[in-house]
């Protein structure tokens, strides 16, 4: 089907995690001076967009995520004047500049939530949700409250907090101190807008909506079987409503690109929000991935991008990303980070890279940066990681094995400094960071990769490129020719009568592909290498068997010549 071409879908998203960026002020935390002082770099990859991970004012319960006053950038980032600085260097980089914006709650120590918690009849009450609680029989002493319903927060087992003064419950499904706005509110929808059109005045060009699948909440609040299931805090009604509204408000009339985080989006629902006729967003993420297949699992992910690119078709677009900073570096999770560390990250790159939707960079994947083991829980920051292993040892677990366990997941595995060099904490500042850095820094490093013409730097630049060049990268029609093999994945992708086809072999042994009753031409195929990830490969393959051996975790794109 025919796909309007559109300059958004041509991207190729850089994400900066600037706390662990780079440190110019010598606080041990990165900055948005940082990522100026890195921006030729970022450039040099080739990559057209920046995302900022947030950096309004903010207690930092969360990264960030808690946001304190939408309209100030909080002082370990910098000033206004650096990020006015950051979006204007980038611009004349010829790259977009795309913010991370929090809309469904807010800091309990925003303002409006003070006033909101400050009585009952305040005029913000309403911005927040707020709840009586529930009687409890208790025996002998009568009756006590208990939270509204027995829902879960993702990061802790309830989602209501009393409010001592008041006697009411206020909902949070992330931590504690992130109340979740009100989105029934018609004022407080007006004053989300507003918001919105000053950062994109000051020439933002993407917005990056943070946990937006929450926006609406249930419409009955009633005990849930399963509170586990958090599924029940997304995909309410009134949300696509709420979406039409504020690009009805917001988005149209600007010349933008929005990617929605849609937690528990399906080939079924997904397209609902990023329908060109609908005017919601232009792209998502979804996270049947991300969130829901905890290590590979060939068959599954094969299902996952069959299904997403079939329900997309001609209808919307998507993203393409394996790690961000909620996430374990890919690399370590879906690749092979010992003896085949540099191929598999290249093999993943290359997928990212060539099936269907926008593809999504996490700082330092690019070097093929690994998840980390810290010796003590002492040592993670993470907060959803945290608050699970007081919950689990509180249940009388045992300390050292909940550890263990919690390790693999941690967003922390991420969120180490980016590896610039082998001096001291990595080139990354010149203090100890606020967060230790990966070890192996010394041989997985930015200055070590440029010096090598096979690095996983180098391949992800070839990528990129190809990218600019090869519409059908961006527009082609996929198909999967590989079938039920567990191991090897194959795709074709077609786009104004070039045809592509890319062969991975996920695995640590040598394979034999066997391209069988795809729809390509004649009896003796044609095809020549476009890419590739060992230095030694036939530019050319002229096929009678049919079938091409790759070697482990191999990975090439051919161009199919006849
Ligand atoms: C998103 C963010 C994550 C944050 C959460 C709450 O999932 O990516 O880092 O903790 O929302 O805002
Ligand atoms: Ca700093």
């Amino acid at each position: 089907m025919e796909v309007k071409p559109a300059w958004w879908k041509e991207s190729v998203v850089y994400q900066v995690y600037w706390r662990s960026f780079c440190d110019t002020n010598g606080d041990g935390i990165g900055d948005l001076q940082g990522v100026i002082a890195k921006l030729d770099y970022i450039q040099s990859l080739g990559v057209t967009m920046v995302w900022i991970n947030p950096f309004n004012e903010s207690p930092d319960k969360d990264n960030g995520y808690d946001v304190s006053d939408y309209y100030a950038v909080m002082p370990k980032a910098g000033t206004m004047e650096d990020f006015e600085r950051l979006v204007a260097q980038t611009h004349a980089r010829g790259m977009k500049v795309m913010m991370d914006v929090v809309v469904n709650h807010t800091s309990d120590r925003h303002p409006w939530f003070i006033e909101s918690r400050s009585s009952v009849d305040n005029p913000k009450r309403d911005w927040y949700i707020w709840r009586d609680g529930k009687e409890k029989e208790t025996g002998e002493k009568g009756t006590a409250k208990e939270p509204p319903t027995n829902w879960r927060s993702y990061f802790n087992p309830s989602c209501w907090e009393l409010d001592e003064a008041s006697g009411q419950y206020y909902m949070h499904s992330f931590a504690t101190e992130q109340p979740d706005l009100n989105w029934a509110n018609p004022e407080l929808r007006m004053e989300i807008y507003t918001m919105l059109r000053f950062w994109l005045d000051k020439g933002v060009d993407g917005l990056r909506l943070d946990a937006l699948a929450l926006l609406a909440k249930p419409e009955i609040f009633t005990d849930v079987e399963e509170p586990r299931e958090i599924k029940y805090l997304t995909h309410n009604p009134g949300l696509h409503d709420f979406l039409q509204e504020m690009n009805r408000e917001v988005f149209r009339h600007y010349d933008m690109m929005t990617v929605g985080e849609i937690a528990f989006a399906t080939p079924e629902t997904g397209p609902l929000f990023v329908d060109e006729e609908r005017g919601e967003l232009n792209t998502l993420f979804h996270f049947e991935v991300a969130d829901e297949m905890p290590e590979w699992d060939m068959l599954r992910f094969k299902k996952i991008q069959k299904e997403w690119a079939e329900a997309l078709a001609g209808r919307g677009f998507g993203s393409q990303f394996l790690n961000n900073h909620d996430h374990t570096r890919q690399v370590s999770r879906y690749g092979n980070d010992q003896d085949y560390r540099v191929q598999s990250a290249k093999l993943l790159a290359m997928m990212i890279h060539t099936l269907p939707g926008i593809p999504y960079i996490y700082q330092g994947e690019e070097i093929g940066m690994t998840g980390v083991r810290y010796e003590t829980i002492g040592d993670y920051n993470d907060i959803a990681m945290l608050n699970k292993y007081v919950e689990e040892v509180g249940k009388g677990k045992d300390p050292a094995a909940v550890f263990r366990a919690l390790q693999p997941l941690s967003r922390d595995n991420s969120r180490t400094p980016m590896q610039w060099d082998t001096s001291l904490h990595a080139g990354f500042s010149n203090v100890k960071p606020w967060i230790k850095v990966n070890p192996n820094y010394v041989e997985i490093n930015v200055e070590q990769a440029e010096k090598d013409s096979h690095s996983v730097l180098a391949f992800y630049r070839e990528l990129i490129g190809l990218r600019k060049s090869n519409p059908v990268m961006v527009y082609g029609d996929f198909t999967d020719i590989s079938g039920d093999d567990p191991y090897l994945y194959g795709y074709a992708r077609e786009h104004d009568g070039t045809e592509w086809i890319v062969l991975l072999n996920h695995s640590g042994e040598t394979r034999t592909f066997t391209l069988s009753n795809h729809c390509l031409g004649s009896d003796t195929l044609q095809l020549a290498l476009v890419l590739g990830n060992y230095a030694e490969t036939d530019p050319e393959w002229v096929m009678e068997e049919r079938t091409i051996e790759l070697r482990p975790y191999e990975a090439r794109i051919y161009e199919v010549l006849g």
